[in-house]
């Protein structure tokens, strides 16, 4: 029976598992947002936020999902009269065009069939046009475990097309994969803290370029809950624009200083060695579903070249472990299934988990 009192482990990609230190920071006594002990709290994270992002320009924390920062990146960022070009390759960077669309702007999809990446190339034929003002592009795409090669496409960018803004959802990358803000000239770069952050849902961390927030001050229209310009006058004196999800902001504190202790390059190399150590599973008992050399070192999607049921087995696992991975996701599911390795996900819990799956799968 499912009891929300006492829920599975969590491997699906995002939410994933929280431990039990991080959520013991959720549980502290709450602070005045306006007060100076809240103002310490938050210069502290935005200080170790930025080392965490390779950025010397803004971080703003967001009472939100990421959801809300692909309308922030939007509405704050395109006017009207100016035309966005959205790299699509799966469910949540085609949501983005949509979200794009929905907001008023002008826009064009780029699309790519699923489980494939979006080349330098391709934005390159595409902003050789001249029409656009802006990219949005996922870092990695979390309904296929598609990494794209962001560094590739930024070094293309900052060469050929240095006025175009850049847009990255980094919901599945942020710490997770290496993600150097300022060098790679990125305009507004976020990620909800369910996932690699290792944190329950209600936050996201949104780095934002100097140039951008100029940019949104001409904007119309920008809205006031996810305005930037409302995140800068607050940010001066340590505060967010309205009441922030403070017991969130306490845990991020708690997990930024973990990562800066173990050092960016460690952690990604750790995602990475997670990243391999699924894959090597998943090529011997099944397939990829992503080419090798874009395939995500934060989730896995693995092809079902076996035709299991893939529901029954994650029932299995479930009945049995209390642990949960994921299906594929959408017009995926049954095809594939997914595994996160991201956060404070270690190689000991996935070797548990895929011995249980190979436990059912015979
Ligand atoms: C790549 C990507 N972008 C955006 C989202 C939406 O994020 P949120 O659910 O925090 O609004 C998700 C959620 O899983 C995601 O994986």
């Amino acid at each position: 029976m499912p009891d929300w009192k006492n829920p599975p482990r969590l491997f699906i990609p995002g939410p994933v598992k929280v431990n039990d230190d991080v959520l013991k920071q959720l549980a502290r006594p709450t602070l005045g947002h306006r007060g100076k002990e809240y103002a310490m709290l938050h210069k502290e994270t935005v200080d170790m936020l930025k080392t965490i992002l390779f950025t010397q320009q803004n971080v703003f924390l967001s009472t939100s999902s990421a959801s809300g920062l692909w309308e922030a990146a939007i509405r704050n960022c395109v006017g009207f009269d100016e035309k966005v070009l959205c790299a699509c390759c799966g469910a949540f960077s085609d949501k983005w065009a949509d979200v794009a669309a929905s907001c008023g702007r002008q826009v064009e999809a780029l699309k790519v069939e699923w489980g494939r990446p979006t080349l330098p190339e391709m934005i390159d034929e595409k902003l050789a046009t001249g029409q656009f003002a802006a990219l949005t592009i996922v870092h990695n795409e979390t309904s296929t475990g598609l990494m794209n090669p962001v560094a590739d496409i930024s070094a293309m960018m900052k060469r050929k097309y240095p006025d175009v803004l850049i847009f990255v959802d980094s919901v599945s990358g942020m710490v997770g994969l290496p993600l150097k803000f300022d060098e790679w000239g990125w305009d507004v770069a976020f990620a909800s803290v369910q996932k690699a952050f290792a944190i329950p849902p209600g936050l996201t961390v949104a780095a934002v370029s100097h140039r951008a927030l100029d940019k949104s001050k001409k904007v119309p229209g920008r809205g006031y809950y996810f305005d930037f310009q409302e995140f800068a006058k607050a940010a001066e004196k340590n505060q967010t624009p309205t009441t922030p999800a403070i017991p969130h902001i306490m845990a991020l504190h708690y997990q930024c200083t973990k990562l800066v202790a173990e050092g960016m390059e460690n952690v990604w190399r750790r995602h990475k060695e997670m990243g391999d150590f699924v894959r090597d599973w998943a090529t011997r008992k099944f397939g990829l579903f992503c080419d090798p050399k874009y395939a995500s070192n934060t989730l896995t999607t693995v092809k079902n070249t076996r035709s299991i049921n893939v529901a029954e087995v994650i029932a299995a696992v479930q009945a049995k472990h209390n642990t949960a991975f994921g299906n594929g996701y959408k017009k995926l599911k049954e095809q594939t299934f997914r595994i996160a390795h991201m956060g404070d996900i270690s190689l000991g819990d996935l070797k548990e988990l895929l011995g249980w799956i190979d436990a059912e799968i015979g």
